[in-house]
């Protein structure tokens, strides 16, 4: 078993380049699949353990994965047949849901266990079923929990989100791309990940407009090719870094950024206290301010990130004054505020809404990570504590942080990771 020891104080200096989006790749590679000629290569693609069990699913499926470099693959998934996604893979991950578009859309026939992922709520897929029913496909959900999706014939038509999804909007494009005729998503979610897989399937040959607004128009096509594409840079991962070095004020250069993804995060950041120079492909940021309260709420795109909420109310618990955190999308992403409070934080949770009263200092102490973000958070209040913090279960940050201790490292964390024997 590994953890995260981190000693807290110092402010983050120097520069950290940010990896290719997590929640971008896990529809990237899935969408690969839908290549019936030729090669998808894939640049910028982070090291993390989600993409590993993504290229083991392919692998499975009888797609040939190979390593072009650490942050280049080359699929060809030309002569795949199967369209059963092993039952312990599919539990191991929240975006193996988007082998059931892809399947859909490359065979008619598709068989995944519902995914597995963060616990923070319920995480139903009634709109990803609505989308595939949509389409032509009928779906049958066994007792074992595996969703059965087939289909004749898939029916260009028109699908009305009745919630902003991420997941079911790419799930419904990954079909669509082969149905006849016209689709329509309405309602769409227009996350900077919508547009990159929208521009990866075009690039296939597929034919997308509107990714990035809230109605997105396909013309199913008959085949897709392979492709040459680079993914598009972290949003979440770069806010992370950010938090972290305005929490502890310091400086730092963030590199390989779309600035315009970021606009949101800026915008609080400079709320409580930072200054941003923003340039083509990097920001540098600072804190010499105070470090202040701000309210946030999380919202769909481009609203304020649902995935940057834990780090930002770790930042929060050392703002002077009373901030309110409320969060929108999920229906309980707070559980990570007891880790939190043990390390002296004064947040008081009821239902969606989070208050918190910022203190002088937090202590560090022995905290367990609960899911990747939550993980992320439990290092940024580390790294702002007085004293020692031991993390433990950071197998959930490993998910999504590619070499983070290594990156916060870099940026003068006193910041290690240890083996630690199984009975301790
Ligand atoms: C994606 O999850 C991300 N995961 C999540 O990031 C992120 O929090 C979320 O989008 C919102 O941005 C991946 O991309 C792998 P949703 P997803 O469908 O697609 C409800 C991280 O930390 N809903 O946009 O599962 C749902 O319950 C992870 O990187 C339905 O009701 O999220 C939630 O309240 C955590 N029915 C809301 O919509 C559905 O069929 C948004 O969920 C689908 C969703």
């Amino acid at each position: 078993m590994e953890r995260i020891i981190i000693n807290g104080g110092i402010p983050l200096r120097g520069e950290v380049s940010i990896c290719g989006a997590k929640n971008s790749v896990v529809g990237l590679l899935p969408a690969a699949l839908l290549a019936e000629e030729g090669v998808c290569v894939i640049e910028n693609i982070p090291g993390i353990s989600d993409v590993s069990m993504m290229f083991s699913i392919l692998e499975s499926l009888g797609a040939k994965v190979r390593n072009i470099n650490a942050n280049t693959v080359e699929i060809d998934s030309t002569n795949i047949t199967a369209n059963v996604v092993p039952y312990e893979m599919s539990k191991s991950l929240r975006a193996s849901y988007y082998f059931l578009g892809a399947l859909l859309g490359r065979f008619q026939n598709a068989h995944v266990a519902m995914p597995g992922g963060c616990d923070f709520g319920t995480r139903p897929i009634d709109q990803h079923i609505k989308s595939f029913e949509a389409l032509g496909a009928t779906i049958v959900t066994d007792d074992e929990m595996v969703v059965h999706a087939t289909a004749d014939k898939l029916i260009g038509s028109t699908v009305y989100m009745d919630v902003v999804s991420v997941g079911a909007t790419i799930n419904a494009m990954l079909t669509a791309v082969k149905a006849k005729g016209l689709t329509v998503i309405e309602n769409a979610a227009r996350e900077p990940h919508i547009v990159d897989i929208a521009n990866f399937l075009n690039a296939m040959g597929a034919n997308i407009r509107g990714a990035g607004t809230d109605t997105i128009k396909i013309n199913g096509v008959d085949k897709l090719h392979g492709c040459s594409y680079s993914v598009v840079p972290d949003q979440i991962e770069a806010g992370t870094y950010m938090a972290a070095v305005v929490a502890t004020g310091g400086k730092a250069l963030i590199k390989n950024v779309t600035p315009k993804h970021l606009e949101s995060i800026m915008a609080k950041l400079i709320e409580c206290g930072a200054t941003i120079e923003e340039y083509d492909d990097s920001l540098l940021i600072s804190r010499e301010k105070p470090l202040v309260r701000c309210n946030v709420k999380t919202m769909p795109h481009p609203g304020f990130p649902t995935d940057m909420q834990p780090q930002f109310t770790a930042l929060l618990s050392v703002a002077s004054g009373v901030s309110v955190v409320t969060e929108s999308v999920w229906d309980n992403r707070y559980r990570y505020v007891e880790q939190l409070i043990n390390m002296g934080a004064q947040i008081s949770v009821d239902g969606s809404i989070a208050t918190v009263t910022g203190v002088e200092k937090l202590r560090g102490t022995r905290v367990g990570a609960t899911d990747l973000r939550a993980g992320a958070a439990l290092i940024i209040a580390g790294l702002c504590a007085e004293g020692t913090t031991t993390i433990e279960k950071i197998e959930y940050i490993e998910r999504g942080y590619e070499n983070i201790v290594e990156k916060f490292s870099a940026l003068g964390a006193d910041i290690k990771r240890v083996s630690i024997p199984d009975n301790e």
